[in-house]
């Protein structure tokens, strides 16, 4: 048994995730934990909101709350959609917990000693009126470019020039209106990573066996240009992990709080740290400290491709630097982007479909299975209502529920609902315990090595040979002449049934369980081999004939949710 940690990129607080961000990170890291809980390692799958910085700000004022009134609430929003689409998390936690905010401020400390921490003066945008700097999206004015009179401090929208907050031509506060703006002296902290390079370089040439995706943008951002800059990691806000070292105050730093991307990754950490205070576990240290057990854990974590650079380089470079024995991960699946008929999904814009509005249509199997079979691992991939239409209903309910419901019904309808006896296995069964046993290989080997499109390939074939079999075996015409023979055509069949439910539970949760319950079986398992699994199910043990598995989404129903779907929210 080999101790797994893993975890998924943690979302922004600011408003409910689109399916991209969903199959970006969480999704595929639900599905490689229960596959790993399912074969009996220790698991241990943690998530959080990521809730500091000026778009959690933005969002609040937006919805006319205070800062952490508005992060609670979207946290229990949050929340309640993860256990909709069944991530099964073993703690999901915010980056604005007390666990973090100390978390954050030891590895600031620690940095410091180990002279990793320059202070530097900056000149920034002060508001008198607003009493504070002001981060560049929080500046507006009139472009100097296009004339455009709503550019922001950092670019303006309309002809999408980059642009510095002293470039705008009579600029103003976003926040107050007030134009009595003044460039003041303000003093920040600096990690340098400059001097992390040749450490990290060292460290990702020793990585095997990483994606290609992921390699490639971090050995691009450590050679490309000036290679690896030092970075700011302070900002001048109220809201997030105020600036200490360790405990101890830091002159120069009041009122000051740390970079949203220097606290986010640490509350990887600190999640296991509220894992633990929140009840559901002892120790979290055995899983993130290689001097307290931690050093045979091996540490996985998922991510859109935005993130790696964040992933590969800064993060280890807090946690190199710290000088301690933290864990560093050891393997990172990143993912390219979904996108939405024939264009980008976009939370700003609020294009494509989000992850409330897919659950109040369909249940959460549906989504899985389809964004899971369609990751974006190799190249963008794109979600259209057609595929989406044609994969639900080729896959779920033509091969896989409509194999269960046509032997299950066959069988209550000729022999009860019980598994017939019959006569002995033969050459058909045979040949298809080796078909099921070579596949279960090559899903187990892709599931293993986190190939989610070429697993959900092999599991779909793994469905279809049951079907196949069936169709061959044509037990309704065997039943004519040979009753004991088709009994036991249905009880290889129906036998097939929890083996299906235990390969499918990583992908299709509910109806896994599902398929278990209608078996009589507490729970999915998964199996043995297809040869074990053949005989599981002994003569006399009672099923019941679920309803519909998979209900087949119509013409009708595509159109229409093509057409509520197609502008903005
Ligand atoms: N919130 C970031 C995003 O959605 C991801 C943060 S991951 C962490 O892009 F490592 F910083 F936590
Ligand atoms: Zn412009």
């Amino acid at each position: 048994m080999a101790r797994i940690l893993i975890t998924s990129a943690l979302p922004y607080i600011n408003g409910i995730k689109h399916l991209g961000n969903l199959v970006g990170s969480q999704l595929p890291a639900d599905l490689y934990a229960r596959y790993q809980r399912a074969r009996g390692h220790e698991v241990l799958f943690l998530c959080a909101t990521d809730e500091h910085g000026t778009p959690a700000e933005i969002a609040a004022a937006k919805a006319g709350q205070p800062v952490a009134e508005y992060c609670a609430d979207m946290y229990a929003t949050q929340s309640e959609l993860s256990e909709g689409y069944r991530l099964s998390f073993d703690h999901f936690g915010r980056s604005s917990s007390p666990q973090n905010q100390r978390l954050t401020q030891h590895f600031a400390g620690k940095l410091d000693q180990a002279g990793l921490i320059e202070e530097v003066s900056e000149r920034q945008v002060y508001s008198p009126t607003d009493g504070r700097f002001l981060p560049d999206r929080y500046i507006e004015g009139t472009c100097p470019n296009c004339g455009y009179e709503r550019a922001r401090g950092d670019q303006c929208e309309n002809c999408t020039i980059q642009l510095n907050p002293t470039d705008l031509i009579d600029p103003r506060s976003a926040l107050s209106g007030a134009t009595d703006l003044e460039v003041r002296e303000t003093k920040h902290l600096h990690l340098r990573q400059s001097a992390m390079r040749d450490r990290l370089d060292q460290w990702i040439d020793s990585q095997t066996g990483w994606p290609v995706l992921t390699t490639s943008i971090a050995k691009k951002w450590l050679h490309d240009g000036d290679g690896l800059q030092d970075r700011g990691i302070t900002r001048d806000l109220d809201w997030g992990v105020p600036v200490k070292k360790g405990d101890q105050d830091w002159p120069g730093m009041e009122g000051k709080v740390f970079y949203v991307w220097f606290d986010a990754p640490i509350e990887y950490i600190a999640c296991a740290a509220e894992w633990v205070d929140a009840g559901k576990g002892t120790d979290w240290e055995r899983w993130w400290r290689t001097d307290k057990g931690a050093g045979d854990v091996r540490y996985v974590q998922f991510m859109g491709k935005d993130n790696v650079p964040f992933h590969t380089l800064s993060f280890p470079a807090t946690i190199m630097g710290s000088g301690e024995p933290w864990k560093l991960v050891d393997y990172i699946k990143s993912f390219n982007y979904l996108n939405y008929d024939g264009g980008q999904f976009s939370t700003s814009q609020g294009r494509g479909i989000f992850m409330d509005q897919a659950l109040s249509i369909l249940p959460a199997d549906y989504w899985r299975w389809w964004l899971l079979s369609h990751a974006p691992e190799n190249s963008d991939s794109e979600f259209t209502w057609e595929n989406f239409q044609a994969s639900v209903n080729k896959d779920l309910a033509d091969v896989l529920g409509n194999f269960v419901s046509r032997v299950t019904k066959f069988c209550r309808s000729k022999f009860g609902e019980e598994i017939p006896a019959g006569g002995a296995y033969g050459p058909a069964e045979t040949a298809a315990i080796a078909e099921l046993d070579r596949r279960i290989d090559a899903y187990t080997a892709h599931m293993d090595a986190i190939e989610i499109r070429k697993a959900a390939a092999e599991l779909r074939a793994i469905w279809a040979v049951g079907n196949e079999y069936l169709q061959a075996a044509a037990p309704w015409s065997v039943h004519k002449t040979d009753p004991e023979a088709a009994a036991a055509i249905v009880r290889f069949a129906l036998n097939l049934i929890p083996l299906y439910a235990g390969l499918s539970a990583p992908f299709i949760p509910d109806a896994a369980d599902k398929l278990a319950g209608t078996m009589g079986l507490d729970a999915p398992a998964w199996p043995e081999s297809a040869e074990a699994a053949s005989t599981a199910l002994a003569p006399g043990h009672a099923f019941t004939v679920p309803d519909v598995l998979f209900a087949k989404i119509t013409d009708d129903q595509r159109t229409e949710w093509e057409a509520r779907f197609a502008g903005t929210r």
